[in-house]
């Protein structure tokens, strides 16, 4: 998303939709108006700029976003159809949108909706990239730019998100410790580069309207175990921080949270 906020002009207004603390940190656009809507309200001081609103009924005047950005947000929206004509009437037409969402017929999603059962929260399954952009196209009146393939970092495994002892389900896919997860990660990414299959995908990531840069379009599968930052095989070899470990295996460690990962190069 960051290819849309850092053309904003200062004064220019995004709206962070289904923002949970913040989808970006605010440096991505400097000098512009961030406001962040979520139907929870966060916790106290964790989040500027934050409005409690459903996104189905936005408490704002019709075209007074510059841009919007709906991050993992629209598989968690009851009455999507509502939220899309929303976006479509708050955001100008010469304005642009972010989306990214799961595909639900990827491993990754499937496994998510296994282990977190009812409260996985992902209540509309988008499974196809096209339907669904047509769909939001036919909504705000904004165009397709790019679209680009998202992968999994399975970090949604973490014990962290789960009440000690509680899930039997998370314990039958290595308990949440980060060593088990670092490795699901790179058996998923190794396999299909063998098979040529989609074990490691996550969803895809939409770029409509308005975009003033080129959207990067190769398939960045090293995502961070740590942080969820995917990063470019290319620029992690180019930046040195690729070590070989352990005989075989190939690591690095993550530019933006610094965890630890196995490399494995994209296709
Ligand atoms: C996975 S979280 C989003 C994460 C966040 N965008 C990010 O990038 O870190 C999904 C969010 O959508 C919010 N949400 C669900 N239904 C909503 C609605 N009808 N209106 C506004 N927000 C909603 C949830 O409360 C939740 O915080
Ligand atoms: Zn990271």
């Amino acid at each position: 998303m960051i290819e849309i906020l850092r053309h904003l002009r200062p004064g220019a207004r995004v709206l962070d939709l289904g923002a949970l603390t913040g989808s970006f940190p605010t440096d991505y656009c400097p000098g512009a108006v961030v406001v962040r809507v979520d139907l929870e309200l966060p916790a106290p001081g964790t989040c500027e700029g934050f409005v409690q609103a459903d996104a189905g009924c936005l408490p704002f005047p019709d075209r007074c976003f510059d841009a919007v950005v709906a991050n993992h947000s629209l598989e968690h929206i009851r009455g999507l159809s509502a939220a899309l004509g929303e976006m479509g009437r708050v955001v100008r037409p010469d304005g642009s949108l972010f989306v990214a969402v799961p595909d639900a017929s990827t491993f990754s999603d499937r496994l998510f909706r296994w282990v977190y059962q009812d409260d996985s929260g992902h209540i509309n399954p988008f499974c196809s990239a096209d339907a669904l952009a047509a769909d939001i196209t036919r909504a705000t009146g904004l165009k397709l730019n790019t679209a680009r393939a998202l992968y999994s970092s399975f970090e949604y495994l973490n014990r962290y998100y789960f009440p000690a002892g509680t899930s039997w389900r998370l314990r039958a896919v290595g308990n949440g410790n980060r060593r088990s997860i670092i490795a699901l990660s790179y058996a998923t990414r190794r396999f299909d580069r063998v098979f040529h299959t989609r074990t490691s995908a996550y969803g895809w990531a939409f770029y409509f309207g308005n975009i003033r840069e080129q959207i990067e379009q190769g398939s960045w599968s090293n995502v961070c175990v740590g942080c969820g930052a995917g990063h470019p095989a290319s620029g992690l070899l180019a930046s040195k921080l690729v070590r070989r470990r352990w005989l075989f295996f190939k690591a690095y460690s993550c530019p933006a949270c610094g965890s630890l990962n196995l490399f494995t190069r994209d296709k």
